[in-house]
């Protein structure tokens, strides 16, 4: 062998050597495709179980609370509408928006923020409801005629003709509650009264105050009443009283948000004594829950119970909404009025609607006695039963 082929067979070796390196190192290149390949399975399966639990997080009903304070690393003390604080986290993102103040929207299992609400724009106009004139007369309730004439000298005497009682020197009275069970006509006959004094009817609800407007239930209170004076005369109606003022919140354990609505609303009943052109009407259907405060002289001082209609009255209220209805001739008042022991003037009010509903479902032009029978089962079966112990729960 010549030293040349030594050479090249050397040569050779090298080549065969870096060939077999290279086989090497692509055969594990291969195992780790292979490998990287199944991370990438891997991974494609956590993001969509990822992408599932962000999607769950913020699926609805959230829950709505408050921010009341801002900590580190995008977590916040929220209190929500009842008034219970908790320590939550938010996801991520939204830790910049974080704000004391502002509503949050958070997952109802884990509390953790989801959305930053955007702010209420007029907080005042979606928390009252106000009416230059309401339409409702007094034609138009059923009944109550001594409910009527009780209003009339308790509140419609003293906003029309305010001299005539100061010359006599007596005080009307300042507050006056209607106390009776729902659908009786309460919010009726306060409607009704606004507009036999051509007054602007400005109208809120004790649990929305306390529920949903934390923080913002006594200035509501304050800007309520100011509102009243500057668009007087007015009523102002606060319905669900109870909500504000029961004897639950007086404890000590009481929420202290709660507390507060009420302080502002006795302190602005207190100093409207001498403001004329402005009454105001509470409604309740728990008397019994009052706070005793509420009801003291110069506040809720004239107590009107609103009670279930008779017969007489029942067949007054079936005319009302009997009136612009198309009935067959079988259908007599009266007789509905005989056929609805029980019912509230509400109730009365369902079962015309039912009927009429019980007549279009078979194309009838008219409706008969039949429709009002099937309408006085049906309102006879309403699902209080079902619905008692979960109103109870949120109570
Ligand atoms: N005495 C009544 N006369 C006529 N309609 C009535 C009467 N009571 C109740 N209603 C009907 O029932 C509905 C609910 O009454 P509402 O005044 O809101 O009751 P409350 O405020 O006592 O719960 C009214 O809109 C009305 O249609
Ligand atoms: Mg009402």
């Amino acid at each position: 062998m010549s030293e040349t082929d030594e050479v090249k067979k050397k040569g050779s070796y090298d080549v065969y050597d870096y060939v077999f390196s290279l086989e090497e190192q692509l055969k594990s290149l291969h195992i780790e495709k292979q490998m990287s390949a199944a991370r990438i399975g891997q991974l494609q399966i956590d993001m969509e179980r990822l992408r599932k639990e962000i999607a769950e997080l913020k699926n609805p009903p959230l829950v709505i609370g408050t921010i009341a304070e801002v900590l580190p690393n995008g977590t916040a003390i929220v209190k929500n509408t009842n008034g219970m604080e908790f320590l939550v986290s938010s996801m991520k993102g939204f830790e910049t928006e974080l704000e004391a103040g502002k509503r949050v929207a958070m997952n109802q299992r884990t509390l953790v923020i989801t959305q930053v609400l955007p702010e209420i724009k007029d907080w005042r106009v979606s928390s009252m409801e106000v009416i230059e004139k309401p339409k409702i007369t007094f034609e138009n309730i059923g009944g109550l005629t001594d409910q009527i004439r009780e209003l009339e000298e308790a509140v419609i005497l003293p906003l029309l003709n305010p001299k005539g009682y100061s010359d006599l020197g007596i005080d009307p009275p300042s507050g006056v509650l209607l106390h009776g069970a729902p659908g009786t006509g309460k919010t009726l006959l306060a409607k009704a009264v606004a507009n036999k004094t051509n007054s602007t009817f400005i109208s809120l609800s004790g649990s929305d105050l306390v529920r949903k407007y934390i923080g913002e239930g006594s200035r509501l209170v304050k800007d309520v009443f100011k509102l009243a004076v500057e668009k007087k005369p007015s009523i102002i109606f606060i319905d669900e009283i109870d909500a504000v003022g029961s004897h639950r919140y007086a404890t000590s354990n009481g929420d202290r948000e709660v507390q507060r609505t009420l302080m502002q609303l006795l302190a602005e009943m207190d100093g409207f004594d001498e403001v004329e052109g402005v009454k105001i009407i509470g409604a309740t259907n728990r008397l019994d829950m009052l706070d005793h405060a509420l009801l003291r002289p110069g506040r809720f001082d004239r107590l009107i119970e609103v009670p279930g209609p008779d017969e007489k009255s029942r067949e007054k209220i079936f005319e009302i909404h009997t009136s612009k209805m198309k009935l067959d001739s079988n259908v007599l008042v009266n007789e509905l009025a005989t056929l609805t022991e029980g019912f509230t003037g509400a109730d009365v009010k369902s079962v015309c609607t039912e009927a009429g509903m019980f007549a279009l479902r078979e194309n009838k032009k008219k409706i008969s006695l039949k429709h009002f029978n099937e309408a006085i089962q049906k309102v006879t079966k309403k699902p209080e039963e079902d619905l008692a112990p979960r109103d109870k729960m949120f109570a």
